[in-house]
């Protein structure tokens, strides 16, 4: 038991350093540019580095140009298997040039390739975790003496889902993605439809996120798994679902937490079922910062293996099926109410 309590603080004290990581959302890329900020737009060509747009040379390229001075130090932003990569397929008079990494996502971004050129990378292949210098910014028009040499150095980035381009931006910027929120599921994979009514759930629409007890190596019993904060907030308050006509039903079912969004996600609220919040967090006003782990699961005997999520945009029930699963990270339009 003693054992198991030291285990458990263990875990949490890794997971509050580490954080989970935020589902599709990208690291840094490059140097300082810690926002993964382009190139200006116009440049001074008049070209261009976001997303479908055109280049110096008149090509409309999917992908986006991150600032980037030539020699500084390249980072991989997801986590997967590298590969040397030529991205002028090996054409001699831009030899200088044709040196780039494509990185085969795993993990978190299973499904998903990112390219970067031009690098000249330090090592060829294996398994990188995020954040892992890989090499360093090679200049991409080192081959080419007319014009180009003006707009602002960069680096190249495509990013491909399952074998086809899209577009990177909101993965790499102004990610507003809520992050894994169930520490056994690190894809927020979905059980049912997304944006669903359950009748165990008020009936709100939201969620059901697969959320499986967790067997640690030399535990007997699985335990149950840490959730993590789909929001920066400020709030945290603990609901009950269920009344016994005298006030509050005190089931051990019957327990879950909301939050109330700060900073990027001011506006919106949160509320999560089928968990119990931590207990040394208290309730009140307290800050929360994305991704930290604020609850458990519940286990009682009749527990699902799932978490309920509902969001609010003020005030309204709102469907950001997109920014849950990370297939969009773009702060969505919500209609004005
Ligand atoms: C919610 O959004 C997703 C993704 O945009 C969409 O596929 C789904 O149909 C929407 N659901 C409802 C009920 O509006």
């Amino acid at each position: 038991m003693m054992k198991s309590r030291v285990f458990h603080l263990l875990i949490l004290i890794a997971a509050l350093f580490v954080g989970a990581n935020t589902l599709g959302c990208m690291k840094k890329v490059c140097g300082n540019n810690a926002q993964n900020e382009f190139r200006r737009c116009p440049d001074t060509d008049g070209s261009c580095g976001n997303y479908h747009t055109e280049r110096s040379s008149g090509e409309i390229i999917d992908g986006v140009d991150v600032r980037c001075h030539v020699g500084e130090p390249i980072y991989a932003p997801i986590e997967g298997e590298m590969y040397f990569w030529r991205p002028f397929g090996g054409k001699r008079e831009k030899s200088c040039a044709d040196h780039g990494v494509r990185i085969e996502g795993t993990g978190q971004w299973q499904g998903y390739a990112v390219h970067i050129s031009s690098v000249k990378l330090s090592f060829y292949g294996g398994h990188v975790e995020v954040g892992v210098e890989i090499g360093e910014a090679l200049n991409r028009y080192c081959f080419n003496d007319r014009g180009q040499h003006d707009v602002e150095p960069h680096v190249e980035i495509k990013l491909y889902k399952e074998g086809k381009l899209i577009d990177p931006t909101h993965h790499l910027q102004n990610c507003m993605c809520t992050g894994q929120i169930c520490e056994s599921n690190s894809r927020n994979t979905l059980l049912g439809d997304p944006f669903k009514t359950d009748k165990r759930f008020n009936g709100v629409r939201g969620w059901d996120i697969e959320c499986q007890m967790i067997n640690d190596d030399n535990e007997d019993s699985p335990r149950v798994p840490m959730i993590y904060s789909p929001i920066a907030g400020e709030t945290v308050g603990r609901i009950r679902l269920f009344t016994d006509g005298n006030g509050a039903y005190t089931g051990c079912d019957n327990d879950g937490i909301f939050i109330v969004g700060i900073d990027d996600w001011l506006g919106f609220e949160v509320r999560l079922y089928n968990v119990k919040a931590r207990s040394d967090i208290g309730f009140g006003r307290k800050r929360i910062v994305q991704g930290e782990p604020i609850a458990t699961r519940l286990g009682c005997d009749n527990s699902p293996d799932s978490v309920f999520l509902e969001v609010r945009f003020e005030g309204r029930v709102v469907n950001i099926t997109d920014i849950i699963t990370a297939d969009n990270c773009k702060m969505p339009n919500f209609p004005v109410f």
